[in-house]
């Protein structure tokens, strides 16, 4: 079973080529990135007309890497959603026009849900791209944690999940970018403050904990603020002071001390309810997927406080891919789920797990 992935919810135009959802065939990722920075985020506009330039050359290089022809690809699984409307289009109407021209099975996806299935992959045809050593098993926790979302998910089986909790406010990659403008650090801002983080200290101030009603949900809102309040005070100024001010007054040491501080209080918050859930679901596996998921201070703190081993996902397949799209389009496939009409098939902008 070889299914071909399509992801274009934000700014990647993203391929992947998946056998049987665990052999990495190809993987193609055309960002657009270069041209948000400018604008110190996405612009949907840019991002919409980049996924219509780079979505076909994608599909053609995907599958001359994976030595596929058409006659190869078994099943098109796509993104519909969650993700900006214009973005999703490209992939959907994409997808679609070519499940009919191709006559192939179509099936849509759940981008969140599909950020943890790179972590089935452990074969790889790609010398880049280092697969896992072995499979999760069910039941799993599946821990997601990126730009958009927060959330931690029971898994039962394939299909078969529960959300344990989510963010009530910003996602903890979103918070990674917000620390990362007040610190002035280069777009994208969550790898600039995970690489920073490294130099500072972790200890150095104390950032609050949101404690929520939820007892698997989080909020990244009030650490955000927190972070800013700290730097206004630092430089001397009151909560008045713009925080575009702060990047030329806050010292190196003083920004990697922050970066640190931060990281350290973002990833702690996510790792507590994880241990929480691992308690009281004693599950077979744990596996984390999505941008946040490349984060160093996150990994070692999973692994200082986990009772358990845990695999991770190769850092490339952390954030947005299309090889994450077809390797849960492959178990769709595989488990005879239903399958998407082509005809009818809609982008779903705020779909949700
Ligand atoms: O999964 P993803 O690529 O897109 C969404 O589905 O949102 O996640 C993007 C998020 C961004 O907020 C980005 O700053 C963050 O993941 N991110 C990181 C790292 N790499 C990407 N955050 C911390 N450390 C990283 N190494
Ligand atoms: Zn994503």
């Amino acid at each position: 079973m070889i299914v071909l992935g399509i992801e274009s919810s934000c700014d990647e135009t993203a391929v992947g080529i998946v056998r049987d959802g665990k052999e990495l065939l190809g993987s193609v990722v055309a960002s657009s990135m270069d041209l948000h920075a400018q604008y110190g985020g996405v612009v949907p506009e840019i991002a919409a007309r980049s996924h219509i330039e780079a979505v076909l050359p994608a599909i053609q290089q995907a599958l001359h890497d994976a030595s596929c022809t058409w006659n190869n690809i078994d099943g098109i699984a796509v993104t519909q959603g969650p993700g900006l409307l214009g973005s999703l289009l490209i992939g959907v109407l994409t997808a679609r026009t070519l499940a009919i021209t191709k006559n192939k099975p179509l099936y849509a996806i759940n981008h969140v849900e599909a950020h943890l299935y790179v972590n089935f992959l452990t074969e790889s045809r790609l010398p880049q791209i280092t697969p896992r050593k072995n499979q999760p098993s069910f039941p799993l926790l599946g821990i997601i944690v990126s730009g958009g979302h927060s959330q931690i998910v029971y898994f039962r089986d394939h299909s078969d999940y529960e959300l344990l909790g989510q963010t009530h406010d910003d996602a903890i990659g979103e918070a990674y970018d917000k620390v990362a403008k007040m610190l002035g650090l280069p777009y994208p801002g969550g790898p600039s403050v995970s690489k920073l983080a490294q130099q500072g200290n972790p200890h150095r101030y104390t950032l609050p904990k949101a404690h929520m009603s939820g007892k698997y949900d989080f909020s990244f809102s009030g650490v955000k603020t927190a972070v800013l309040r700290l730097a206004q005070q630092l430089v001397g100024g009151d909560f008045m002071l713009p925080s575009i001010e702060l990047p030329h007054l806050l010292s190196q040491s003083q920004k990697a001390d922050i970066a640190a501080s931060f990281a350290f209080t973002a990833c702690e918050t996510i790792v507590d309810k994880v241990l929480l859930a691992y308690k009281e679901f004693s599950p077979q596996s744990i596996i984390i997927g999505g941008g946040v998921a490349a984060d160093r201070e996150l990994r070692r703190q999973l692994e200082e406080r986990l009772p358990c081993p845990i695999e991770y996902p190769d850092m490339k397949l952390c954030g947005d891919n299309g090889t994450m799209i077809a390797a849960l389009g492959c178990f769709e496939a595989m488990r005879n789920n239903t399958q998407a009409n082509p005809y009818t098939l809609e982008a779903m902008p705020t779909l949700s797990m």
